[in-house]
């Protein structure tokens, strides 16, 4: 510390040096000592941006190109037979969807299929319930997907049925006609 040098130069030689001597002094060490650090640090902040840049860069060229959330329902004939997306909202079965929805995949995939933090998938937004058919959706849902499957993106088991063996595919298309309803309203449904 300067000012700690200074003070003990100061004790050691009282008086010795004259003000302006000294200020003479302070700042050529001045100039002498800082540059060197100025232009060192420059140099790391170069690097660490450099590296920050390079990292960004290589992240968005390594994204995977999934496709944007605009969602598309197709092949359901749930929403074929409904004629509009205001028909199939209001049929029985999309009614009876959503109680039995409510009933078993609401715990993890929450009330609107937005998905609970850690558990179920988005399936407002999911590209893969969009491109099945109600029947292949059917059997997606009965058998479900273990966390080693390739498709398998949390880490998380969907159970068979949602784990309760009761749904039987009656009631399982019901809950389709539900979950179509969310994919063409955004998860935008009436609450039951
Ligand atoms: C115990 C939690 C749990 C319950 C209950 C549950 N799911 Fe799932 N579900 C998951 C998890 C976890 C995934 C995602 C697994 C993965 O990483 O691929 C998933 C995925 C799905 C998918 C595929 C989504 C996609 O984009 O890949 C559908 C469809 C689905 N669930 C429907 C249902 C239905 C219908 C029910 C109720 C009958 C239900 N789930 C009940 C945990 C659950």
């Amino acid at each position: 510390m300067d000012t700690e040098r200074e003070a003990i130069e100061a004790s050691a030689d009282p008086g010795a040096a004259p003000p302006d001597r000294d200020a003479a002094r302070r700042s050529a060490s001045h100039s002498g000592r800082s540059d060197p650090y100025l232009w060192q640090s420059l140099a790391w902040v170069a690097l660490l941006l450099g590296t920050l840049v390079l990292i960004g860069v290589s992240a968005v060229v390594a994204r995977p190109r999934t496709p944007k959330s605009e969602v598309v329902v197709v092949h359901s004939e749930a929403v074929d037979a409904a004629g509009s997306v205001e028909a199939l909202l209001a049929s029985d079965a999309f009614k009876h969807g959503q109680k039995l929805f409510l009933g078993t995949c609401t715990a993890c995939h929450g009330p609107h299929g937005e998905s609970k933090p850690g558990l179920g998938k988005n399936l407002t937004k999911s590209t893969f319930v969009a491109g099945l058919s109600d029947e292949e959706l059917l059997a997606f849902i009965k058998r479900g997907r273990n966390p080693g499957e390739p498709l398998n993106t949390t880490g998380v088991q969907m159970p068979p049925k949602g784990g309760n063996p009761a749904l039987n595919d009656d009631k399982l298309r019901d809950i389709i006609v539900f979950i179509r309803g969310l994919q063409a309203t955004g998860g935008k449904v009436p609450d039951a």
